[in-house]
């Protein structure tokens, strides 16, 4: 493997625990302006410092994101259908690859839709983007099983999914836990990462990311369920003590509610050094 992509994946999947603490917020691309994540700029930057990556569209980058906050961005570049279209399968890739290169993507990021009208169209399109990122060392990760037939989520369908997204030249794919999750991750070549799915109570999502983990995924990719809580911060920080700190849930989920109560910081070294960065919002000690 080339030096290049070497070194972007282990910026997302850090070599310290082979475990990858993803920040989903590429919703809108299909969405729109999704229930608290209406100004990206506001959702994003009380997190930015907790995740080890952060996946989003060229759109949200360009204008929510500071360029000097060093966080390795897995950039989106399919889209095309929106949830009110007639399909959401019929996606086609949307951005070049000189763009992700002078956006500085670690990461290219591209749904496909296996079983769905455009099957044959969006495996062809990650076939075709793993040899044209490849050529630049940028590794490809491939979403799959997003979408509105979410009933289908048993480990036969995702491992059939997610194998064909390996086989295709993924470095990296993206799926949803379900029950025998162990039967995807054994099939499946390459590591996989989980994404959170719907928003749950905080404990439960706690539990999913434990779960996915236990069962061989090298972490998550989690959006409503950390943004859409009542308390992000405290909610990645409990994320990423499972992923990144081997938390038990009983232990995260205790630590969830401690930093719950904490009250934002007061050192105002701190606080200058996060002004500095990001904008006004609250903020709660490391
Ligand atoms: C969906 O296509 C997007 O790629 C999201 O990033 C993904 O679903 C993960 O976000 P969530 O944890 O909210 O499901």
């Amino acid at each position: 493997m080339d030096w290049g992509l070497q070194n972007r994946i282990a910026q997302i999947i850090k070599p310290t625990d082979n475990r990858a603490l993803m920040l989903a917020v590429d919703h809108g691309y299909f969405l729109g302006p999704t229930e608290k994540l209406e100004v990206p700029r506001k959702a994003i930057s009380p997190l930015l410092k907790h995740c080890d990556s952060l996946m989003l569209t060229r759109g949200v980058q360009r204008t929510s994101v500071n360029p000097k906050f060093p966080t390795p961005i897995v950039l989106r570049v399919s889209g095309g259908s929106s949830i009110i279209g007639a399909d959401l399968s019929n996606e086609e890739i949307t951005v070049s690859i000189k763009d992700a290169i002078r956006l500085n993507a670690c990461a290219l990021a591209m749904s496909i839709f296996v079983g769905s009208k455009y099957e044959k169209q969006t495996i062809v399109n990650l076939g075709k983007l793993v040899s044209e990122a490849e050529e630049f060392g940028i590794p490809v990760l491939a979403v799959t099983a997003v979408g509105k037939e979410i009933g289908q989520k048993d480990a036969r369908y995702l491992s059939l999914a997610c194998r064909i997204a390996a086989e295709q030249g993924a470095h990296i794919v993206k799926t949803y836990y379900c029950k025998n999750f162990e039967k995807v991750v054994e099939s499946c070549p390459v590591p996989i990462i989980i994404a959170g799915g719907k928003k749950i109570p905080e404990r439960d999502a706690l539990e999913l990311a434990y779960n996915s983990i236990k069962s061989g995924a090298v972490g998550v990719d989690m959006g409503r369920n950390i943004w859409q809580s009542d308390n992000p911060v405290p909610m990645i920080r409990a994320v990423r003590a499972i992923v990144h700190g081997n938390s038990n849930v009983n232990d995260a989920f205790t630590l969830y509610q401690k930093l719950c109560k904490e009250k934002p910081v007061k050192n105002s070294l701190v606080k200058q050094k996060i002004k500095n960065i990001q904008p006004k919002t609250k903020q709660y000690s490391t």
